[in-house]
């Protein structure tokens, strides 16, 4: 007996592009689990913080990947039963994760883990490699872009917003230095699947992002049907 994967809708791009946002939108629109790709490898960076591996010790960090004990909830996620949340988003955590990303057996370590998010009624998934590497076959694969200049934008008034102090300047230079490192890695480098379509939210806002995607999405199942 045969068995149809659950429907599924991968978005890749660069940091700050907004997939994680629109990927929550949509996934909350259609009803549809939700996987936040990379939380799983800042989550191996905090363990590897933690245990004191160092971030260019392979084996140890993909034996730290394997034995993650990690559960997501709504707004949260845990790892040894404890509230991470805030943790993973800390900037020494960011910095971790973008190197134990660079190592070939710590994204082999997490392919399962996060293949397992594809469940029924239908997954959305956020990353640089959801539609070339982790789930080739999805239904619908997104890559969405910003200019740097745009993302520097975003990321400065959220951190304004926040009440921190930031340099727009200062953030346009680290989002070109993070898009270099993530495409030009050996492994799994940051890149559009060959069958993607590329939304461009340079001028769109959130709403305008999101119902692009649900209009593709809409078309994709109706061809399908
Ligand atoms: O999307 P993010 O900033 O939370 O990702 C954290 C790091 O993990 C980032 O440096 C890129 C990496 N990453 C990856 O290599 N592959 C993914 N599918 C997701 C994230």
């Amino acid at each position: 007996m045969s068995r149809v994967p659950a429907p599924m809708i991968a978005i890749d791009g660069p940091t700050a592009s907004g997939k994680g946002t629109i990927a929550a939108r949509v996934a909350g629109m259609l009803g549809w689990h939700l996987l936040d790709s990379g939380a799983l490898y800042r989550l191996t960076a905090l363990a590897c913080l933690q245990q004191g591996i160092a971030p260019d010790d392979a084996e140890r960090a993909a034996a730290a990947a394997t034995a993650l004990d990690v559960q997501f909830e709504p707004g949260s996620v845990r790892m040894g039963g404890r509230d991470v949340s805030a943790d993973i988003r800390r900037e020494e955590v960011g910095n971790f994760a973008s190197q134990v990303a660079a190592l070939a057996p710590v994204r082999t370590a997490l392919l399962d883990r996060q293949r397992a998010f594809r469940r029924l009624p239908g997954l959305v998934a956020d990353g640089r490699d959801m539609g070339t590497v982790v789930f080739p076959d999805a239904d619908l694969k997104i890559f969405l872009v910003a200019s740097v200049e745009a993302r520097a934008e975003r990321r400065y008034k959220q951190l304004i917003e926040k009440g921190f102090s930031a340099n727009l300047l200062t953030l346009l230079r680290d989002l070109e230095a993070r898009d270099a490192r993530d495409t030009q890695r050996a492994n799994a480098p940051l890149a559009a699947a060959s069958d993607a379509l590329v939304l461009d939210s340079s001028h769109l806002t959130i709403d305008q992002t999101v119902g692009q995607v649900m209009d593709w999405w809409r078309e994709r199942s109706a061809s399908r049907a």
